[in-house]
């Protein structure tokens, strides 16, 4: 087997993994096997450079557009600071400084913001944000602030 076909074998085997146990939470086998899939198979655009450098005005740039559109479920830090229902959402909203997040291409978390994950909660931004915004968002992605030093959003009260 190739390696991309062995891919697409794993990818049909994590849907069938969910299709057959909806009703309780994944275990760590098919997290890891929906993650593998998701970085190899259905996650576009690896190839694509960001065509913006990341400069701090860029970073800034990517941070405020951040803080319209995101922080309601990633937080001002990117790592779920003071959002409520975290816990609660299936899939869970991941920290977008860990390994799995950081591990995508720069093109792909492009791809992530562009169209959202489907069927989990995370929305779709193409047509909402100016691919200019969606780039200076994925450099802001790459230096993410210390955990917590960015307080909390202030949709919540607290
Ligand atoms: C309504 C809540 C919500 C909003 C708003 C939202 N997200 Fe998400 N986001 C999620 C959820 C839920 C996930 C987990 C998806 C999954 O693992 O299937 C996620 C996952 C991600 C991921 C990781 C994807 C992966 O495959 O691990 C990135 C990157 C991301 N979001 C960036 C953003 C950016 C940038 C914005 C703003 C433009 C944003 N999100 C707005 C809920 C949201």
């Amino acid at each position: 087997m190739t390696p991309r076909r062995a891919i697409v074998v794993v990818a049909a085997a994590a849907i069938l993994a969910l299709a057959g146990c909806k009703a309780t939470p994944p275990s760590a086998f098919e997290t890891w096997v929906v993650t593998a899939a998701k970085h190899h198979v259905f996650v576009g655009n690896r190839s694509q450079q960001n065509p913006f450098p990341a400069t701090p005005e860029v970073i800034a740039e990517g941070k405020e557009a951040f803080s319209h559109y995101c922080v309601a479920c990633h937080g001002l830090d990117g790592q779920n600071t003071g959002v409520p229902f975290v816990g609660h959402i299936s899939p869970p909203i991941p920290s977008l400084a860990s390994p799995d997040v950081q591990r995508y291409a720069d093109g792909q978390l492009k791809w992530v913001i562009d169209n959202g994950i489907w069927p989990s909660g995370m929305p779709g931004s193409k047509g909402t944000l100016s691919d200019e915004e969606i780039w200076t968002i994925v450099a802001f992605l790459r230096h993410l602030p210390p955990a917590g030093s960015q307080g909390e959003p202030e949709m919540y009260p607290h």
